[in-house]
């Protein structure tokens, strides 16, 4: 095990922010995160798996284990469906096309969101009608007091809207070293019900769309809204999309009969943040290095040379702005990483 030290950060977040970690570990294998647990005489550790849903505001004092364990199996097929098992490290997206590759369907909606595997459960990864929990079957996590796998199902990961029990009782209690995944191997459920979806596949000309196609079009709208993290600094949307309680709507509403806001219960309704945002005039705009991106208001961008303390200072100033303009609180999304992280 090799264990460097005062080591850059830069190429492990997809903000792109410059941030040192004072140790660093390579993790390949689950055994290797277990020795890596047992060391004495380090600062606390620090997780790091994508760096795609982490904002770093500062240099961490931490033994930095970066979850590199790879692996991809079948555990169990009938005719109709499949459980496959992916190691904590495996690429998302990467993922998501081997099981086309292999016509297995379930995941096509979740094309091309950036991070890895691992880090997939702990905030419910979701996008056009489709969250993790649909296609989650259990998953393996280590115990950092004891270095035991214990297994968790998916009512025992609580899963909600981004959030599961591994951002809430969980939390730096558990390190998920795997993921098995439930897919569909011929009669696929197809979810094309976001309005997005059925144009992009009408765009392409398809008059009978399979799960490869639905994949496309998600991959097409993506790239149509979103920037690529290797081209502008980002982690995808920074502010989750706000519940609201009826009585909240029906004052918003009186005042923006055009918000476009959705019941998710009797009780509650979602705002998009984005709208909110837009709103507020912050679409487009540039702050220094730190800015929100031009064609979606929930995602901040970093033009190059932010430092992590100017993206916080933004989105502490898009809060307040929101906060005056609608009286709704927005929460940020992104995992704010500080010194005492
Ligand atoms: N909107 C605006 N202005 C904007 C952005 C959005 O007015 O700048 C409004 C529009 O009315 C639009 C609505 O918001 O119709 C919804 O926008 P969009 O379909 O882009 O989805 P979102 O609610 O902004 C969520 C997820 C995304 C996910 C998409 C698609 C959250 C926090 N974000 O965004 O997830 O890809 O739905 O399902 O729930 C991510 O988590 O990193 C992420 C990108």
């Amino acid at each position: 095990m090799v264990i460097r030290e005062n080591i850059s950060l830069k190429g492990y977040n997809t903000f792109g922010i410059e941030a040192r970690a004072r140790y660093f570990i390579e993790i390949t294998s689950v055994d290797m995160l277990r020795q890596a647990l047992q060391l004495v005489g380090y600062p606390p550790i620090f997780v790091l798996s994508g760096g795609s849903n982490i904002l770093l505001t500062d240099n961490l004092d931490a033994l930095v284990l970066h979850l590199n364990i790879k692996g991809i199996s079948v555990l169990w097929e009938d005719a109709g469906q499949v459980v496959i098992r992916a190691m904590a490290g495996e690429n998302w997206h990467g993922l998501v096309q081997w099981a086309l590759d292999k016509g297995y369907g379930g995941l096509e909606n979740l094309s091309l969101i950036p991070g890895n595997t691992g880090t997939a459960p702990i905030q419910n990864i979701g996008a056009y009608g489709v969250e993790l929990k649909d296609v989650f079957e259990s998953c393996l996590a280590m115990d950092v007091a004891d270095g035991k796998l214990v297994a968790f199902t998916k009512e025992d990961c609580a899963f909600g809207y981004r959030d599961s029990f591994f951002k809430n009782e969980g939390k730096g209690r558990f390190i998920i070293t795997s993921v098995n995944l439930k897919l569909t191997k011929g009669k696929h459920q197809l979810h094309t019900d976001y309005g997005a979806i059925q144009a992009a596949i009408e765009a392409m000309g398809c008059q009978a769309p399979g799960v490869r196609e639905v994949s496309e079009a998600v991959i097409a709208i993506r790239k149509s809204k979103l920037p690529d993290p290797k081209e502008l600094g980002n982690s995808g949307s920074f502010f989750k999309n706000p519940v609201i309680s009826r009585e909240a709507y029906e004052q918003l509403k009186s005042r923006f009969p055009e918000a476009p806001v959705y019941q998710v219960s009797e009780e509650q309704y979602k705002v998009p943040a984005g709208w909110l945002i837009e709103q507020c005039g912050f679409k487009g705009k540039r702050f220094g290095a730190a800015g929100i991106h031009k064609d979606q208001a929930l995602v901040l961008v970093n033009y190059g040379q932010a430092s992590g303390r100017e993206i916080l200072d933004l989105a502490r100033a898009i809060q307040r702005k929101v906060a005056s303009t609608f009286h709704i609180e927005i929460e940020p999304e992104v995992n704010i990483i500080g010194s005492d992280f």
